[in-house]
Parts: C-alpha cells; sequence; structure tokens
C-alpha cells in the first residue's frame, strides 16, 4: 500500500491518536518477508508486526500516511517486486547533491528501493573518478556558457553522503557508466578513447544520441574497468549499471582499425561487439562480486550472466531471465503528462497519469522502474513537476496496490496536499 485509505481497514468505529511513539513493536515475523508488515490498531493502541528492518520502516510510513487518527483495523502488506526503481538523469543536467537527497526522502515515502544515477552520457560525466581525472575537468563542463558554473559532478564524499543517505531509507543507489555508446563526454575528455584519437571533441551540447562512441581497444577496455574499480568502491550495490544501448555502428564501420579489431576478435558485426564489449565488463564486475546491468536491446546478443533493463518493450522477451521492466510507453517521466496545450517542453511523447496507473508488469520480473531523463528539465523543480503525480501511480504499480484507478484517484487528492505542503512542485493532474 503507498496511498492508504481509512476504509482500507475494516473499521470497527475507532481510531487511534498516532505518534511513532505509541507503537508497541511485536518481534519479528519472517513469514512476512525482509519489507512486509502488519499493523493491528485497536483500543490498545498501535501493534506493528514486520519481516525485516525494511518492513518496520514501511509500516511507520504508511502510518504516518495516515494523519492524525489512525483507525482500527489490521492492514498486512508486502510488495510485489523487490526492484522498485526511479531513475534520474544527471548528465544532461546535473542535479544538486541536495535535490538527490530529497528525491530519496520522497522514494522512500512510496516505498521505492532503488535510486539509479544515470552518471554519464554524451552530454555530460558527473562522477570524480581518482585515476582519471579529466572525466569531470572536462567532462562536467559543456559549453562554453558553463565555463564558469559551479561544480557539476559528484565528489567521492559527496556519493558517500548520497548512499549512507539512501541505505537509512533503505534506498540502494545503483550507479549506472554508459558504455560503448552514449560516451561523447569521455571521449572529449580522452580522445584516445574515440575512434579518431587525432580529433578534438567537445562534450556535445545536443540532445539525442551521439555517433562518436568508444573504440574496441583493449586499452580503452581497460580505462573503463579503471572506471568500474572505482564505482564499486563508492557504491555498495550489487548491481552496477553499464548503458549498453543506443550505440551506432558508423565509426566501428567506417574505421580500419576497428574493422580490424572485430576481424581479430571473431566479432561479426557491431551487436555483437556491443556485446562483446559489456561481457567484458561483466566479467570484471563479477570478479569484484557484483553483477552487471545493462539497457535491453532487441538485436544484441544476450550476455550470460548479465541483468537487463528492458524500455523499448512492456513486456520481456522470452530469451531474457534477469530483468527489470522500464517501458518508454509505461514509466518514462520525460514524456509529456498530457496532450493538452501549454505545457513546458518534453520529449515527444505522451504518458499519461491513467497510463502509468495502467502498466501491469509480467510478475516473473525481478521489478520495475521508471525514469526521469533530463535534458528538458533544468532544474529540480521541473524534475518535481514532471515526476508528480505521475511517481505516486508507478509506485503503486511496483508495490503491487489493487488496480483500481478510480479508487486510486481518490485517494491521490489527500496525499498530493500532503506532497504540496512538503513543497513539492506538484504538477496538473490529468486523469
Ligand atoms: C534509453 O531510453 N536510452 C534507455
Amino acid at each position: 500500500m503507498i496511498i492508504p485509505r481509512p476504509r482500507e481497514l475494516a473499521v470497527l468505529g475507532g481510531s487511534v491518536a498516532f505518534h511513532p511513539d505509541l507503537v508497541r513493536f511485536a518481534p519479528q515475523d519472517p513469514s512476512l518477508g525482509e519489507e512486509g508488515y502488519r499493523l493491528d490498531v485497536g483500543p490498545a493502541g498501535i501493534r506493528l508486526a514486520a519481516g525485516g528492518r525494511a518492513g518496520r520502516f514501511y509500516g511507520l510510513q504508511t502510518l504516518s500516511q495516515f494523519g492524525a487518527a489512525v483507525p482500527y483495523g489490521t492492514i498486512e502488506d508486502r510488495p510485489r517486486f523487490g526492484w522498485r526503481g526511479v531513475m534520474l538523469d544527471v548528465a544532461r543536467h546535473f542535479m544538486p547533491k541536495d535535490f538527490v537527497l530529497r528525491l530519496i526522502d520522497l522514494l522512500a515515502e512510496h516505498k521505492l528501493n532503488v535510486l539509479h544515477l544515470h552518471l554519464t552520457d554524451d552530454q555530460g560525466w558527473r562522477l570524480q573518478i581518482l585515476r582519471h581525472p579529466r572525466l569531470t575537468g572536462v567532462g562536467a563542463r559543456r559549453g562554453p556558457s558553463s565555463a564558469g558554473d559551479d561544480r557539476q559532478f559528484y565528489t567521492r564524499e559527496d556519493i558517500g553522503e548520497i548512499v549512507a543517505y539512501a541505505a537509512e531509507r533503505f534506498v540502494t543507489v545503483v550507479p549506472e557508466i554508459e558504455m560503448p555508446g552514449h560516451a561523447q563526454a569521455a571521449i572529449a575528455a580522452y580522445p584516445e578513447l574515440g575512434n579518431q584519437p587525432s580529433r578534438r571533441l567537445e562534450v556535445w551540447s545536443e540532445w539525442g544520441i551521439s555517433e562518436h562512441v568508444l573504440n574496441l581497444e583493449e586499452s580503452t577496455v581497460r580505462f573503463c574497468q579503471e572506471v568500474l574499480d572505482e564505482v564499486v568502491e563508492l557504491f555498495p550495490s550489487t548491481y552496477v549499471h553499464v548503458g549498453g544501448e543506443e550505440c551506432p555502428p558508423a565509426e566501428w564501420e567506417r574505421s580500419p582499425r576497428a574493422l580490424r579489431r572485430l576481424a581479430e576478435l571473431g566479432l561479426p558485426g557491431p551487436a555483437q561487439a556491443c556485446a562483446w564489449f559489456i561481457g567484458r565488463m561483466a566479467s570484471h564486475l563479477e570478479r569484484h562480486g557484483r553483477k552487471l546491468i545493462c539497457w535491453d536491446e532487441p538485436d544484441r546478443p544476450a550476455v550470460p550472466g548479465t541483468t537487463v533493463m528492458v524500455w523499448r518493450d512492456e513486456q520481456p522477451r522470452p530469451d531474457r531471465t534477469d530483468i527489470v521492466l522500464a517501458p518508454h510507453t509505461r514509466t518514462y517521466l520525460d514524456y509529456y503528462p498530457s496532450d493538452a496545450p501549454g505545457q513546458p517542453p518534453a520529449q515527444p511523447g505522451v504518458v499519461t497519469l491513467a497510463d502509468m496507473y495502467g502498466f501491469t508488469p509480467d510478475p516473473g520480473v525481478l521489478g520495475v522502474q521508471c525514469q526521469i531523463w533530463t535534458e528538458y528539465m533544468p532544474t529540480p523543480r521541473q524534475v518535481e513537476y514532471m515526476a508528480f503525480p505521475r511517481l505516486c501511480a508507478f509506485a503503486e504499480v511496483a508495490w503491487g496496490s489493487p488496480n483500481d484507478y478510480p479508487d486510486f484517484l481518490q485517494r491521490l487528492d489527500p496525499h498530493l496536499a500532503r506532497l504540496a505542503a512538503q513543497g513539492v512542485q506538484i504538477g496538473p493532474l490529468v486523469p
């Protein structure tokens, strides 16, 4: 349950004033699952049983959402999916650390448990890497107008703070480092990573998919592995995301050196080269005891032992097994929330609140995730405007609340009032 309603409880005609100090904690009940909880509310007060620490946290979240009075009754509640994620793109527009912390609070309030940070792209590199300092020295600046700007990347200390803050709220921070495509900022910093090392590229100032991709040299593989070595030091997450999607083949097809390399590796084409690159990162991460996750591309061969984030389709294809569903038609918050005129510019496309709520994920997947791509969201306020209230609908899908849209809309009104009171920029409610 994400947004409770009083009648969820079998109302016995009374209520209990809520204060966290009045909650009695029952002994841990493993049958509820690590994230599950049971609330018994009656004349004797509030009793909270949980399967684990996360379950206790979620039980308290539910109680606090009832407000001052909690009606008598019982709630037993647990999530449908273990991965309930939100991706924030901090590459296209850097988001200050304080906003990331605020977003983590909002995730926790909605019982979401993964914050996927999209840290690098053609248009920016936002993570300090000690061994390769130009990644941020060059890659975190875009265009002449950013020359005098504040720092637009996270230091190792920032990441330590974000990861610890998230962990206290049962949120895992999953880092994403894009490769071998969406890497122009890295190539601008280190031209030897590209397919024409004598060429000087800028951090890309346009939106879209840059044709400039990493080369296939062993030295470039090593460079990326060194980056991942620092990433795993900073992020305790089991999963590390390496992007992997939308890697245009033109440069490899034009470069005699890349063609020789493909032949040397026995790779018949670019899709296999991309899979090979990802495979090299997967085995490296495995040596660190971590797992690789990447965006799915239907024409790229499956890389054994990896998890994919499916974004082009609404349901998984049968040849993929470990899956997080992130379909653009249901979970992309950069699309317009409605087709009404007069909205701030957004990515062409519409995903309404109803579209979001109507997403019915295959129950066999690891989880689901919604994405905040920030090409059209230069500020935290715009992120909030685009995220809410659609993120509330997504949270119910991820938790597995009953799929009853009119009922959701009724419960949403007081919930949005609560969020507005917290200062959240609520977008227009468009059913
Ligand atoms: C994506 O939308 N590039 C995963």
